[in-house]
């Protein structure tokens, strides 16, 4: 259950305020270079405690990898990474132990299991993605060599929408804005929720493209048909992430108020004229760049006041302590381009046996 993947298989584990968090990955190449640099890279960006914008919470977050790799590179063996928890400030949560925060998943987990490491949100916290997003430079880096590049950026927070998508501006924005016009106004509108001890929603844009751009690219064909899907095992990966609350792929909802002539994706000898699915047709690639919108609540920890229960069922009043994020689509987005390289790492390593002249050519070529 906290395994994904099936060519290349991540299982993850570690909570919120234990020793560590990390992961488990297997099935991943022999020969990748592992690039130490970029996965610390990787790591700042979904890190806290960086701008008013993300939670205080600042961890180092150095990824130590403990098989799998040596004098560089990776051996084929199951690569191990540890991922320290240091600054916990566990004494946040003992007053809450026996209370359900209104939001988050202290109810459902006590129901399910009847125990539960309350620091910090235990397993339910978002801290176990900082495991999604060591994996995913790895897939990253192993996507890099067949020439895929996946990346993200903020779409909108509440109802601050950009209209303009500049994925170069969101590298170098401390909220990932994709709109550098509409960016002041979405940080002061998590600003504004943090100060008035509440949170804001938002929405993140993930793609994925080739750097070959004919039609022959790497991720054409990438995805399994009907029951693993690429848009299906997108939805589900996606949706699985904390606090998701709708993902679209393509055009996604707007496409169910148009008529087929407005929305297929007609074709000549260069390709697509239009990419309203998103790069994905029957569940398979068609090439062309992949996109996806993933919505996020607001973080469910806010300052205020709130109703709810305790564990014996006594109604009472919660205001929290602790760290939080204001707007947890910020960080989430970098977590969602790391789990779409997982995905497209994966379906990159199916996809080469789909073909009895794929098989017989590696056979032959030895
Ligand atoms: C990157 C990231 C950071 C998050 N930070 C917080 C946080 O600081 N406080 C909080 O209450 N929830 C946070 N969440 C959301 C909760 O983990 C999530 O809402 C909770 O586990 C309940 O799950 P659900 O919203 O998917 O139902 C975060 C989620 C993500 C993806």
């Amino acid at each position: 259950m906290n395994t994904f993947g099936q060519a290349l298989r991540i299982s993850t584990f570690g909570e919120s305020h234990g020793e560590a968090v990390g992961c488990l990955i297997d099935g991943f190449p022999a020969g990748v270079v592992i690039d130490e640099a970029f996965i610390a890279n990787e790591m700042q960006r979904r890190k806290g405690g960086q701008t008013p914008y993300a939670t205080p919470r600042r961890e180092e977050d150095g990824v130590q990898i403990l098989s799998g790799v040596f004098e560089g590179k990776s051996t084929g063996a199951p690569i191990a990474l540890l991922i320290a928890n240091a600054n916990t400030k566990s004494k946040d949560y003992t007053d809450i132990q026996s209370l359900f925060r209104p939001g988050h998943a202290d109810f459902t987990y006590h129901a399910k299991y009847g125990i539960r490491d309350y620091r910090g949100g235990g397993r339910s916290s978002a801290r176990e993605s900082v495991a999604r997003v060591a994996s995913g430079a790895f897939a990253k880096m192993l996507l890099r060599e067949i020439g895929i590049i996946c990346e993200s950026g903020i779409l909108h927070i509440g109802s601050c929408a950009g209209s303009e998508i500049d994925f170069a501006h969101a590298r170098g924005s401390e909220i990932f804005a994709l709109d550098k016009h509409q960016e002041e106004a979405q940080k002061r509108a998590i600003l504004e929720a943090r100060k008035n001890h509440d949170s804001i929603g938002g929405c993140a844009l993930v793609r994925a493209y080739s750097t070959n751009a004919t039609l022959q690219n790497a991720l054409l064909g990438l995805g399994e048909p009907l029951y693993h899907k690429l848009s299906g095992s997108i939805g589900g990966m996606m949706m699985g992430l904390n606090g998701v609350k709708a993902v679209e792929i393509g055009d996604g909802i707007e496409s169910s108020k148009r008529l087929g002539s407005q929305n297929n994706d007609c074709m000549d000898s260069s390709g697509f004229k239009s990419n309203h699915c998103g790069g994905i047709l029957g569940g398979i690639a068609t090439g062309a760049e992949i996109r996806v919108k993933v919505y996020f609540k607001p973080t469910p920890s806010i300052f205020l006041p709130q109703a709810t229960i305790d564990t014996s069922g006594a109604e009472c009043e919660l205001t929290l302590k602790g760290r939080h994020d204001p707007c947890i689509a910020v960080r989430g987005s970098v977590v969602c381009e790391s789990l779409l390289a997982l995905i497209l790492a994966d379906m990159a390593l199916l996809r080469m046996t789909n073909r009895l002249e794929s098989i017989k050519a590696f056979y032959e070529d030895r």
